[in-house]
């Protein structure tokens, strides 16, 4: 094999799309599979490239050092690509503390294996690429500029204040140590496998069930959304092509205001559904606004652009609607991620913690 790549958080949302487009596109790589399967994380999102040879799955906790130092020694791993992660901003009001844990204790460790592992080699062949979120930057204001990388960091909720502890980590490996890094930091991602408790899918679902479509405050926030598939190909592109030590900024150009997504959305799964045209905009309900709602993320992604080969492919409308189409004809999977197995998993794995 040509590499050894461990991709941590690959059986979530936009890991199971990373692992697929590397364990399909680099037969020649072998793609070491890194997840704890929290409530987030399915092995059914992979069942596609679950037995090719270049592929394999660990079960565990990247805060676990030993079993991370055990992954780099058995595996020869060269290069990581780090997902893995607490990602939903709500379940970080509620609980600071295991968003602490695994985004920023969980980077610290992989960095420490990784720099255990490749002391004295040369960098050149090695990488660990950290995933990271434009809502370290903060919120901006209508017509601001958008976040370009050297925006200073301003994180508001507890999970965004996480994943800014840990490009923090990554920087000083760096920077101390000399660990051969590269960072992303990307706009709202949507497509298939998202987990519905995110606007998107939570949206789609409640459609088709006939309930209500909760909008936060009075809709008005504004996210960049990019088709996930996107996001992949340029996770790819950076990981082989992008300067070390630098971080990028991966988006779409596509900002929109939540309630317009969720009329859009409306408007597609209606059609879709071949219901009248409009007519689940009765299930729109404002409700309380999230505490420290971020107004507005914009990205600005030239940097990327210019110095990589990267443009996204799906367009909003298209990229949804095929989103759509994907949770209608998945609605077995809908069901399995919603039946509170996986919610008793996550309260029994964090009770005594
Ligand atoms: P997700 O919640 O869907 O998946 C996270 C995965 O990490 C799950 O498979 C889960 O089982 C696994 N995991 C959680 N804790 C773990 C631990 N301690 N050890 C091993 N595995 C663990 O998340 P996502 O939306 O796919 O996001 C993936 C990454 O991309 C995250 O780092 C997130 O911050 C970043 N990101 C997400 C978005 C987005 O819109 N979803 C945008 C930009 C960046
Ligand atoms: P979300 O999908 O949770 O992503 P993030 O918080 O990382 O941006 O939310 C996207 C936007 O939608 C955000 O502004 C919060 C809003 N939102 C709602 O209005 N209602 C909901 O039920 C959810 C989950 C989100």
């Amino acid at each position: 094999m040509k590499r050894h790549i461990l991709i941590t958080g690959g059986a979530g949302f936009i890991g199971s799309h990373v692992v697929r487009h590397f364990v399909r596109k680099y037969a020649d790589y072998k793609v070491v599979n890194l997840d704890l399967l929290t409530y987030a994380g399915n092995l059914a999102n992979l069942c596609d490239v679950e037995n090719c040879p270049n592929y394999c799955f660990v079960r565990g906790d990247i805060g676990d050092l030993e079993l991370v130092r055990t992954i780099f020694r058995e595996h020869s791993i060269d290069g990581v690509i780090h997902l893995a992660a607490e990602s939903h901003v709500d379940r970080s009001i509620r609980d600071p503390f295991l968003f602490a844990r695994t985004n920023i204790i969980g980077t610290l460790t992989l960095l420490q294996a990784a720099r255990e592992a490749w002391e004295g080699l040369p960098p050149g062949e090695r990488r660990f690429h950290h995933v990271s979120t434009d809502e370290v930057y903060g919120a901006l204001q209508p017509g601001e500029a958008a976040f370009c990388e050297t925006t200073r960091y301003d994180p508001h909720s507890p999970y965004s204040a996480s994943k800014a502890g840990s490009d923090h980590f990554v920087r000083a490996y760096h920077d101390t140590y000399g660990l051969p890094v590269v960072l992303t930091n990307c706009s709202n991602n949507y497509g298939p496998y998202q987990f519905p408790e995110k606007l998107i899918p939570l949206c789609i679902r409640n459609i088709c069930l006939n309930k209500p479509l909760p909008i936060y405050g009075k809709g008005e926030n504004v996210r960049d959304w990019l088709h996930v598939e996107d996001h992949a190909e340029a996770i790819d592109e950076v990981f082989h092509r992008g300067r070390d030590g630098e971080s990028y900024n991966i988006g779409g150009i596509n900002e929109w205001k939540n309630i317009d997504v969720v009329k859009l959305l409306i408007r597609i799964t209606d059609e879709e559904l071949g219901r009248a045209p409009g007519s689940s905009e009765k299930l729109i309900t404002y409700v309380t606004d999230r505490a420290g709602h971020d107004l507005r993320y914009a990205i600005n992604a030239e940097k990327f652009r210019k110095e990589l080969s990267w443009s996204p492919k799906h367009s909003f409308e298209t990229g949804l609607r095929s989103t759509v189409r994907w949770y209608l004809t998945h609605e077995q999977w809908v069901k399995n991620v919603t039946s509170g197995a996986y919610e008793r998993y996550y309260a029994e794995m964090y009770a005594d913690k």
